[in-house]
């Protein structure tokens, strides 16, 4: 079974407010980008890697990659508008011989590979789509725009989930060409009818959002 991973970094990162994209921010001494790119390219599990770089971006990923040695990279393209419309552009890139795709945000650096081995085995189960996730934790509220809480939602069954997702190829791309606005590859899946599992994700998966969560993970990587 050949997996391709389609490693998503083209967006803005416009909460973390930097004046390159949040793909390029420094995480230690490299750019975050290339934390995930290493530990996809290490993966026994990943066969092959498409990186989807900011526009503009694409000849600094393609230098990143060859600087860290990343053998596995096969194409690097630049992403759209929408996070959909990248994972779009990067599927492209994925041969009709692949069979899974694992689509991943380079936002999510700590990508390991006993996450991408737990979404990985339950396609071969018949699963359409495999996610990681966490169960909420927390109490979850609906609250209206002046701050008022509408109502206190129960948390039975609610799991926040991460990336990297796990696909057969074929139904990915349908669902995708058929996309109505999800805001994760998993919601595309499900809204075209396909089986989508949640597998135990990991904290470490947390995703770079602001200049804390930078700071977050590199303190997890020096410890
Ligand atoms: N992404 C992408 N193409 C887009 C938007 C997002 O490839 N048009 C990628 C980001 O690079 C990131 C992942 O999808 O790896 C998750 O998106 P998010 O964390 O929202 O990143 P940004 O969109 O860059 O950040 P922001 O929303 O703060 O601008
Ligand atoms: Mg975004």
């Amino acid at each position: 079974m050949a997996v391709w991973a389609v490693l998503v970094a083209a967006g803005r990162g416009e909460r973390l407010g930097l004046d390159q994209p949040k793909a390029f921010a420094k995480l230690g001494e490299d750019p975050l980008l290339a934390e995930s790119l290493r530990r996809l390219d290490d993966s026994g599990w990943v066969d092959a890697i498409v990186v989807v770089a900011p526009p503009g971006w694409e000849e600094p990923a393609i230098l990143l990659a060859e600087e860290l040695g990343c053998g596995k990279v096969s194409a690097c393209v630049g992403g759209g508008a929408e996070r959909a419309d990248s994972v779009r552009n990067g599927l492209a890139e994925v041969p009709p011989d692949a069979v899974a795709v694992l689509v991943h945000d380079a936002a999510r650096p700590l990508v390991s590979d006993e996450v991408i081995g737990r979404v990985l085995a339950p396609l071969s189960e018949g699963w359409d789509g495999v996610v990681p996730g966490l169960p909420v934790s927390d109490t979850l509220k609906r609250v209206g725009a002046d701050g008022a809480v509408v109502a206190t939602v129960s948390r039975d069954g609610m799991w926040a989930v991460q990336t990297p997702q796990a696909f057969r190829v074929d139904v990915l791309r349908r669902a995708l060409a058929s996309d109505g606005g999800a805001t994760d590859c998993a919601g595309s899946v499900e809204a075209a009818g396909g089986r989508v599992k949640v597998v135990a994700g990991d904290v470490r998966l947390l995703k770079v959002t602001t200049a804390d969560d930078l700071a977050k993970i590199a303190s997890w990587l020096r410890a």
